[in-house]
């Protein structure tokens, strides 16, 4: 089949090259040209494990093409999909500008004769409020009176795992209009669904509202188990057991329910007010995400409160040692990163700033705040006052604690993801902050 595919970010070159591995010939679009000069170079955009060589050998075969030329990339496409993004507005409420341009462009296409298929489907992917998909129907339909027809297709992928998910997905969900849209898509996903990985089919609303139930539970899960575990620590309770515990029920799970800095990146946190915003428009209170946005916004700055705690108010003459500047290990996206807060309250504070980050050094450089970067992790503890881990990356699982503790001015570490076990940490002589176990220098000074 011949596809296009607009937006050429962490869904839509994914989306564009996994089609191209199952032999489709796939346009991406990009509005960013320097972005489009890298992928015709060959070269990929983004972090994603996988990617890059994915890319290459889809290339190489010629099924896979880039683009910044709208006639171009309309021209063949039996199926356009939309994957630009949806971000949160400067109003709070989602910025859909992107996607109604898109719109646009593709009615514009169909109606000059750019696009030279008859009667092509257009696949909204972006996370779009309910109702949306209708709008981009209309946008288009005032454009040109040539036969088309529109459908929701969300995408569940995680950032890190993206091949895999888009490969072997848990489901794929498909919102459609009409008949010409369910055949195509059905024919485009069969290499990728099975009775256990399902395709389904439904009504356009509900594809775009099973998107947002989705990421708003998962968020859910998250803000729920961190604030337990606020709970357990301040009554001595340890967060690691009470997961246990709590996780061995099956009606539970433990998906989902590591205790931390809380969500960032570019989908819980904006998918979250999105639901809040829908439920404002509509007269129906959201309370419960209301109350799931405001624990995980809480979270980062609760768990500064400890190391405002520990050095004072005022942080002047201290050097802080940050690993981990990625929303999470496996990706360069800094989007809603839980360390620009805490980096932001460090500097706010006086104190100096220096980190690293195996991968998102180059992403996160764009927020522009005054820190220094380092290149390796051991370098980035010299001097340095404490520890804090922001993100969990493999690299830092299992580190020498030794080498660490000589390269510290203090052996104080803040562990934002609980990567490291308490009390190994105290026996080797650290003051060990994590989430949702008392410190063990606290538990002993309030037991004697
Ligand atoms: N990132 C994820 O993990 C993820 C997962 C599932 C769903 N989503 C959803 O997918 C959508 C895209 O997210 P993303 O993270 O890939 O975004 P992104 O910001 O990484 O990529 C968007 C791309 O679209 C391009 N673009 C913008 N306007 C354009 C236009 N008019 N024409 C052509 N290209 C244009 C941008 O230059 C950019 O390259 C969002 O709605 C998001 O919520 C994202």
């Amino acid at each position: 089949m011949n596809l296009t595919i607009v937006g050429s970010g962490y869904v839509g070159l994914v989306t564009g090259t996994c089609f191209a591995n199952t032999g489709n010939q796939v346009t991406c679009l990009d509005i960013n040209p320097d972005r489009v000069a890298m992928m015709r170079r060959g070269e990929c955009p983004i972090f994603e494990p996988g990617l890059a060589e994915l890319m290459t050998r889809n290339i190489e075969a010629d099924r896979l093409h880039f683009t910044g030329d709208r006639d171009e990339a309309y021209g063949n496409g039996e199926l356009i999909f939309i994957c630009v993004g949806t971000p949160t507005g400067a109003d709070g409420r989602s910025d859909l500008s992107a996607v109604m341009a898109v719109a646009r462009d593709i009615g514009e296409a169909i109606e000059s004769g750019a696009c030279k298929v008859k009667d092509p489907v257009i696949v909204v992917k972006s996370t779009v409020p309910v109702g949306t998909t209708a709008k981009v129907r209309d946008v288009i339909a005032g454009l040109t009176k040539k036969p088309f027809s529109v459908a929701d297709n969300p995408e569940f992928l995680k950032e890190g795992d993206a091949i895999k998910d888009f490969q072997v997905p848990d489901r794929v969900v498909c919102g459609v209009e009409r008949e010409r849209g369910r055949v195509l898509l059905s024919k485009l996903y069969e290499p990728f669904v099975s009775p256990a990985n399902p395709l389904m089919f439904m009504d356009i609303e509900s594809s775009e509202m099973v998107k947002y139930a989705s990421n708003a539970m998962l968020a859910c899960k998250i803000s729920f188990v961190n604030e337990i575990a606020r709970l357990a620590e301040h009554y001595g309770a340890d967060i690691a057991r009470v997961r246990e515990g709590m996780c061995a029920d099956k009606r539970i799970g433990d998906k989902f329910l590591f205790p931390g800095l809380g969500y960032g990146g570019s989908c819980f946190p904006k998918d979250t007010l999105a639901v809040i915003e829908m439920g404002q428009d509509s007269g129906i209170p959201c309370l419960l995400n209301e109350a799931v946005h405001d624990v995980n916004q809480a979270q980062r700055h609760w768990f500064f409160a400890r190391i405002a705690k520990h050095f004072g108010d005022d942080m002047n003459g201290k050097t802080i040692a940050i690993w981990g500047l990625a929303f999470k290990p496996r990706t360069d996206d800094v989007r809603e990163a839980p360390a620009k807060t805490i980096i932001e309250e460090l500097l706010n504070r006086g104190a100096s700033v220096q980190a690293f980050d195996p991968i998102a050094r180059h992403t996160f450089t764009e927020y522009g705040l005054d820190i220094k970067y380092i290149d390796d992790m051991y370098d980035c503890l010299s001097d340095a006052d404490a520890l804090i881990l922001c993100t969990e990356w493999d690299e830092f699982r299992s580190p020498d604690f030794n080498r660490i503790k000589s390269c510290l001015n203090e052996p104080v570490i803040f562990d934002g993801r609980n990567v490291w076990h308490d009390d190994k940490m105290a026996d080797q002589g650290f003051t060990y902050y994590s989430i949702g176990r008392r410190p063990q220098h606290e538990a002993v000074e309030s037991n004697s």
